[in-house]
């Protein structure tokens, strides 16, 4: 065992330039000395095997409502904080987005929610093309364009425009708000920065009100049409429930999957060989991006709440302590994927843990799948010589806590 302290979550972050660099050298030594880890500043034990760490996803007893955990709990506390801070909405809205939200109301709202995006994901095929070939056409004839800005800003923005139904007249508008409220994921914001947010949150939060009211009066083949129609039907969701989680597909799903295509290409034009690999067997784009979930996912942890005494790996946790899961940790350990620091896109192993678990799966890994599968051919298909600019030069990773993307991605056509 190394003498040096063990890491604490905040180490976890970019905060730290060497996790930035190399996150692995940390969640490697975590996991094998300590895997099971008190972090005291957090007041939370932190996670980083596998096993453990979808033992505690499956277990759909646990609570994520920040509320019910202990004092000490802080970096769990500030969680809450983060999301109403500065935010003018009614109290009850502002909580009702059921990232934290614990059963019965998750599942009341989570299930009707689930049922129409899923539905609709599930023919919104020809719709994300249609996005991805629009946004492609725009840098035709271009021999040097950043991926990030002009293509994988772009792409999960409109995706979700078109099926929520956001009329072509105020797409523009919805990008600006869409980035806006993005900044809610980032807690160093400047003052400038909480002050677009909060101009974003409301003008987002009246315009998803004028559009539940619009498409109550007249129907169109969109989700917030759909969703109206399963509140007559007897779905009990306030129209405040509905407008604060409909927000939440874009602030859950537009950086997070930006990040996917953009950690995607990255990794693509890193490791030539798997990119003649996915070329030469386009079948392969299923596993490839599963893979890239694995290898390199947008999003770093998640969070449960102890509802019960436990004890996990031979270590007692008390009702109501936090426990954070280190999904990219769980998704490197050696036990469950073989050479698990190499990029392999023909994996045919045990599936990652980078959209959670249990009854907090991500509702949007079905959307973030297919825009990625349609998004990384199309890219690579219009542009066979698409290489880096400065292939020596080391990526700039964002500096978002429990987020992994990157800030540009400048290639040559
Ligand atoms: C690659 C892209 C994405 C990643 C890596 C990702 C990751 C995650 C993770 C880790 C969670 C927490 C799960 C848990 O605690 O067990 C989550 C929840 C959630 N995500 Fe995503 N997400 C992505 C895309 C999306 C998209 C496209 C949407 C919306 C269309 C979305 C909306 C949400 C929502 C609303 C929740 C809360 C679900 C609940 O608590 O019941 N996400 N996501």
């Amino acid at each position: 065992m190394s003498e040096t302290p063990l890491p604490n979550i905040f180490d976890l972050t970019p905060l730290n330039p060497s996790f930035n660099e190399n996150p692995h050298a940390l969640l490697d030594r975590l996991r094998s000395e300590c895997p099971v880890h008190r972090d005291t500043q957090a007041g939370s034990f932190v996670l980083t095997r596998y096993a453990d760490v979808r033992g505690v996803l499956s277990d759909t007893t646990l609570w994520r409502d920040p509320d019910k955990a202990e004092p000490e709990a802080v970096l769990q506390k500030r969680i809450r904080e983060e999301r109403i801070e500065g935010i003018e909405m009614e109290q009850d809205e502002g909580r009702k987005g059921i990232l934290l939200l614990d059963n019965p109301d998750h599942a009341r709202i989570r299930n009707p929610l689930a049922k129409a995006l899923y539905k609709r994901v599930a023919r919104c095929r020809p719709q994300v093309e249609r996005v991805v070939d629009e946004i492609l056409g725009r840098l035709d004839g271009r021999a040097q364009f950043d991926v990030m800005a002009d293509f994988a800003i772009l792409v999960p923005i409109d995706v979700i425009a078109r099926i929520l139904g956001v009329d072509d007249t105020r797409l523009a508008e919805f990008r600006e708000w869409s980035e806006g409220v993005i900044l809610t994921l980032n807690p160093f914001r400047t003052p400038e920065q909480t002050s677009v947010l909060v101009a974003a949150a409301v003008a987002l939060s009246d315009y998803m009100k004028e559009l539940i009211g619009a498409r109550r009066a007249d129907a169109r083949d969109d989700l917030v049409s759909d969703m109206v129609a399963l509140q007559a039907e007897g779905a009990p969701i306030s129209d405040g429930e509905l407008s604060v989680n409909l927000q939440s597909l874009l602030v859950g799903g537009n950086l997070t999957t930006t990040d996917l295509i953009g950690n995607a290409v990255f990794h693509f034009l890193k490791n030539p060989a798997e990119l003649e690999k996915l070329k030469s067997d386009p079948t392969l784009i299923n596993s490839a991006v599963e893979e890239v979930l694995r290898f390199e996912g947008p999003v770093d942890i998640t969070g449960r709440i102890a509802s019960r005494d436990l004890d996990i790996g031979g270590c007692p946790i008390r009702k109501t302590q936090s426990v954070m899961l280190s999904l990219r940790g769980a998704n490197h350990d050696p036990e469950v994927f073989p050479d698990p620091h190499r990029f392999d896109i023909s994996r045919t192993s045990t599936p990652h843990v980078a959209f959670g678990g249990g009854t907090h799966l991500c509702i949007g890994s079905p959307l973030a799948r297919l825009e990625a599968q349609v998004a990384l051919p199309a890219l690579f298909n219009r542009f066979p010589k698409l290489r880096l600019t400065k292939p020596d030069a080391p990526p700039r990773w964002r500096s978002l806590p429990f987020f992994r993307g990157l800030q540009d991605l400048i290639v040559d056509t």
